[in-house]
């Protein structure tokens, strides 16, 4: 086949008529479980301020310095989502969610952007689904998060996946480590990437989440943050993991988990699965409690993850699991002349009108070609109209399944399929 003259982006992806049936089922599990778990749904505008996002994730991130998408026009400077933390914190400030009362346990699904070399499971445009709860620093708002997100996997029945947790601790804890942290790498800085040594003093947490070879040999030796957590900081962990223990909720403990944004503060953690090859995070979030402040309201913790859409399809393919059934109309009307065809075109709202999906040639094509028409469709039912029909008043319904007809009325047809 020709090359088409246009074609989507590299790394932006169509979902075709194919594809959206399984897409529409992950939405619909999603909004079942949210509305079980009590939290409401959130939609946000596609681009936002490039401020807004360099600030809530911070300068020095992948996402901040080499991955967003972003232009300027006029006097505004815009960029397409990287993510939807920051975006749902500015919308909760702006628009005084705290007013609300409570906490807000807000969800979303919706398209994200990063400018990433695409791979499979990595995509510039992707989507996810996400929690963000925003209020509250119980360590319940933390285990409840990670609840939700295990259970949409647990729902589609994708069970071989790790959850990793960390704790990075308060400022407070966080500075202590960072000092122990610079002292320990100081005396090799010079021989680590270039990458590493930038973070070095802004953010040597960083470095632990280098992918870098000649990093990892001082990665893995490094002090671990655990060991620098403040009494408040150790004992919030303590909770979360407890309540984890309670749910039976498996977890590996992971030092060096660092997540790809600066917001984070205690609780972090990682959903991988072995069946995504090398891009393995399903899903990945934790504690944010300045981010609030940092875009410009009140002091509040939060607390949420995301997950990539895609990398779940991924799993659920790789695991022969069908979300979506095969398309398929209840009815296709098989028509034979211009009476039938007018006939069967003011048919339609009638028998949709009860419930029934139904469908008919639009190109009008002789019977047999309706027939096959029909079985492409995998219509459950034809209705056969042709002049001996129409004056009889009685219609041929054949079930395509069973090859089984009957000869009945309009009114008889709609009574049996409704
Ligand atoms: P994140 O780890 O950057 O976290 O992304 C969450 C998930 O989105 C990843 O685990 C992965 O499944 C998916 N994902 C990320 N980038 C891509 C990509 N280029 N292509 C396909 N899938 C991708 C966040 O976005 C945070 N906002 C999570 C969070 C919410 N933390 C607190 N609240």
């Amino acid at each position: 086949m020709a090359k088409p003259k246009y074609t989507s982006h590299v790394g932006m992806v169509d979902i075709l008529p194919d594809e959206s049936p399984k897409w529409r089922a992950l939405e619909n599990i999603i909004h079942q479980e949210a509305a079980k778990f009590n939290f409401e749904e959130i939609r946000t505008p596609i681009m936002e301020q490039t401020e807004l996002i360099v600030r809530g994730i911070g300068q020095l991130t992948d996402i901040v310095s080499k991955e967003i998408f972003a232009f300027k026009k006029g006097d505004s400077h815009y960029v397409l989502r990287p993510e939807l933390t920051a975006p749902v914190v500015r919308s909760y400030v702006e628009h005084h969610l705290d007013q609300r009362g409570g906490s807000q346990k807000l969800y979303y699904i919706g398209p994200m952007f990063r400018a990433e070399k695409p791979q499979k499971g990595r995509q510039r445009q992707f989507h996810q689904f996400g929690v963000e709860v925003i209020g509250s620093d119980d360590p319940v708002a933390d285990v409840e998060t990670i609840a939700f997100m295990i259970r949409i996997y647990q729902r589609i029945g994708i069970q071989n996946f790790e959850l990793k947790l960390n704790s990075v601790g308060d400022p407070e804890s966080r500075e202590a480590y960072k000092d122990a942290l610079r002292e320990y790498l100081k005396p090799n800085l010079t021989k680590m990437s270039e990458v590493s040594q930038k973070r070095f003093e802004k953010n040597p947490m960083r470095i632990l989440d280098s992918k870098e070879p000649e990093d990892q040999e001082y990665i893995k030796e490094a002090p671990v943050i655990q060991d620098y957590l403040n009494e408040e900081s150790a004992e919030h962990f303590a909770k979360v993991t407890a309540y984890l223990d309670d749910l039976g909720i498996n977890y590996t403990l992971d030092p060096y988990l660092v997540r790809g944004m600066d917001y984070y503060t205690r609780t972090a953690f990682e959903l991988t699965s072995p069946d995504l090859g090398s891009q393995d995070a399903l899903a990945g979030g934790g504690r944010y409690d300045l981010l609030v402040e940092e875009v410009g309201g009140q002091p509040t913790p939060a607390v949420g993850f995301a997950a990539g859409m895609e990398r779940l399809l991924i799993a659920c393919e790789e695991l022969d699991i069908k979300l979506a059934e095969d398309k398929s109309v209840d009815v296709y009307f098989v028509t034979l002349g211009d009476a039938a065809r007018t006939f069967a075109l003011s048919h339609l709202p009638k028998i949709r009108e009860a419930g029934i999906s139904a469908t008919m040639d639009y190109m009008s094509r002789s019977m047999k070609a309706q027939m096959k028409d029909a079985n492409r469709e995998n219509a459950n039912y034809t209705i056969i109209i042709g002049d001996n029909e129409l004056n009889e008043g009685k219609f041929t319904l054949r079930n395509m399944k069973e090859s089984e007809e009957n000869s009945l009325t309009f009114k008889e047809i709609i009574a049996k399929l409704g």
